[in-house]
């Protein structure tokens, strides 16, 4: 086996990607230290003798907090963060709640930069890896998830700049692009349906179809990913962008092969927006005819 490693891991809580890479990191003899906002709902990694801290990414006190307890558990090492915790938020740009859409900024984009800050000096000393879970959100423009796409789109782009400027303390930094993975993600969307005065209300149905998932065919065991992507962070070259998990290939080729608003084709019907304008054309005919 390669040398133990001493792994960090940001939202840990429930059986989302968070515990799923903690538990296959274990499984494999290094150390792990799993974080979550509320350590009650860890208690099964807690149980099988993994390290819990709490940590909200979101907060300098906690994090400040969680480098201490670090400190004292593993006399200042860490070999590998990853910065997995975030949040979703489905909603068309025009019904968007800004107090909400920053919420998604902050905990998505800002908490991954305050968390790697703050344990970098230790990934420097260690010539550890930053791994960064980015989501095929960030680069397919998928409807009524702008904010959440737009949080990933600069999570990419910041993770992308890091991997340069880490480069010269041989810090490795690693994007996992990730496709549709199973995990409590739809379940703790912040805001679950259309406000009433919503323009898109009449397609409201297939909107929600369309954003939790049910359109996306289904989705990646949460462990089989986990595994795929513990492992890719253990080679000793690995590879600095991993596109894993329901439709991330896809989504690749398509952002790769294709031109730039390829897009507009391939997601237009899927969600709806083609009945919606048919539906309004409809309305307009039906009043100019009264
Ligand atoms: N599942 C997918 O298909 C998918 C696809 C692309 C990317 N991702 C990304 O993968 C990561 C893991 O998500 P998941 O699918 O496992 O969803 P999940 O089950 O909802 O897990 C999200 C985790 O993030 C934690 N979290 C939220 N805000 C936090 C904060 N301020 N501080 C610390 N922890 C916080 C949650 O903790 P609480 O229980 O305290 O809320 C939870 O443990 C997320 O970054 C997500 O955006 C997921």
């Amino acid at each position: 086996m390669a040398a133990k490693k001493t792994v960090l891991v940001t939202g840990c809580s429930g059986d989302g990607i968070g515990e799923a890479f903690s538990l296959s990191f274990h499984k494999r003899g290094h150390r792990v230290i799993a974080t979550a906002r509320d350590t009650a709902k860890a208690k099964t990694l807690r149980d099988l003798g993994i390290s819990v801290l709490p940590l909200d990414v979101t907060s300098e006190s906690s994090i400040a907090e969680a480098v201490r307890r670090v400190d004292k558990e593993t006399e200042c090492k860490l070999d590998i963060l990853i910065n997995n915790a975030g949040v979703g938020y489905a909603m068309p740009v025009l019904d968007v709640e800004l107090d909400v859409a920053r919420d998604v900024f902050e905990t998505n984009l800002f908490g991954r930069v305050a968390v790697t800050k703050a344990f970098a000096p230790y990934l420097i000393k260690s010539k550890g890896t930053i791994v960064n879970l980015g989501s095929i959100n960030g680069v397919c423009p998928t409807p009524f998830s702008a904010m959440y796409n737009a949080s990933y789109a600069a999570v990419h782009h910041w993770s992308d700049t890091l991997r340069l400027e880490m480069r010269p303390f041989d810090v490795k930094v690693i994007l996992v692009i990730t496709g549709s993975v199973k995990s409590n993600f739809l379940s703790n969307l912040p805001v679950k349906h259309l406000p009433p005065d919503s323009l898109y209300l009449p397609e409201a149905k297939e909107i929600e179809a369309g954003v939790n998932g049910e359109k996306a065919g289904g989705s990646t065991d949460t462990h089989v990913y986990a595994d795929r992507v513990v492992s890719n962070i253990l080679k000793s070259s690995p590879q600095e962008h991993q596109w894993v998990g329901l439709l991330a290939t896809r989504i690749w080729m398509a952002s790769t092969f294709l031109w730039a608003t390829a897009w507009d084709l391939l997601l237009n019907d899927r969600f709806g927006l083609t009945s919606l304008k048919e539906n309004m054309a409809a309305k307009e005919r039906e009043q100019a005819q009264k």
